[in-house]
């Protein structure tokens, strides 16, 4: 399959048109952003991790029963995949306290939280997106029905389930992460984007250090290291 027209250009990946109108190539980018764009750097082998741990999770949730938009991974820099029509709610999984949901509501980070805690954000860079609730979601007509906002909860603490022993046995807490789902062409919900370090917190278990892109975000450097420490652990190196 052959990328054709580029359809979209978003912060970390470029998303490309292909012969197959129900098909779409992804290029996973070295680019790195935070705090909405006004931090920026590269990191040379980045784009190639993230699309490869993607895959492995990909393929492992759908093994679980999880419907994803994911059909193959070309190269080390290409994935090929559903076209969907994106809801724009980015849906936050916590299990425990840091980033964000600490500093606006002052809960001690590294806090395990007593129960799973499932946010929703509105995908707006222009609004910083910014929290919703479900009437936010509603009145905005991001989706056509509670039973749809009710569906993205339970779809993503379906994946945390699966995820968060799957990390453990691996020596990594699963601390938080955020999912993005789509309606496919017969308007089913599944899920889309990717599952990386740039989008999950995870945390090494024994030492507590950060495999993720909190080590862009406050400065620790080493983020590639730690990128691919969590594909070797994922396929068992
Ligand atoms: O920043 P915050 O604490 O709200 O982030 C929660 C989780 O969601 C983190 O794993 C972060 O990487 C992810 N996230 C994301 N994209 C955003 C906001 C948060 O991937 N726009």
């Amino acid at each position: 399959m052959q990328k054709k027209e580029l359809l979209y250009e978003g912060k970390a990946k470029k998303l490309f048109l292909t012969d197959d109108d129900n098909l779409i190539i992804s290029e996973f980018k070295d680019d790195l952003t935070a705090f909405n764009g006004e931090k920026k750097s590269s990191e040379s082998g980045k784009g190639a991790l993230n699309n490869k741990i993607s895959t492995e999770l990909f393929k492992l949730l759908e093994a679980n029963g999880i419907p994803t938009h994911f059909v193959e991974m070309l190269d080390d820099n290409h994935m090929l995949h559903k076209k969907v029509d994106v809801i724009l709610i980015e849906v936050i999984v916590r299990n425990i306290a840091t980033g964000s949901l600490s500093r606006n509501l002052g809960i001690e980070d590294g806090r395990v939280l007593p129960f799973t805690l499932v946010e929703f954000d509105y995908k707006n860079d222009e609004l910083g997106d910014p929290k919703l609730n479900d009437q936010h979601a509603l009145i905005l007509e991001l989706v056509e029905h509670q039973d749809e906002l009710d569906k993205l909860r339970r779809m993503a603490r379906q994946v945390n389930d699966i995820l968060k022993p799957y990390f453990a046995q691996k020596g990594l807490n699963l601390v938080d992460f955020k999912l993005e789902f789509g309606k496919d062409s017969t308007g089913n919900i599944i899920l889309v984007d990717e599952i990386s370090p740039d989008n999950c917190r995870f945390w090494d278990i024994e030492s507590g250090e950060k495999m993720d892109k909190d080590r862009f975000r406050q400065g620790l450097g080493g983020l590639t290291v730690a990128y691919k420490e969590v594909l070797n652990r994922i396929l068992g190196k």
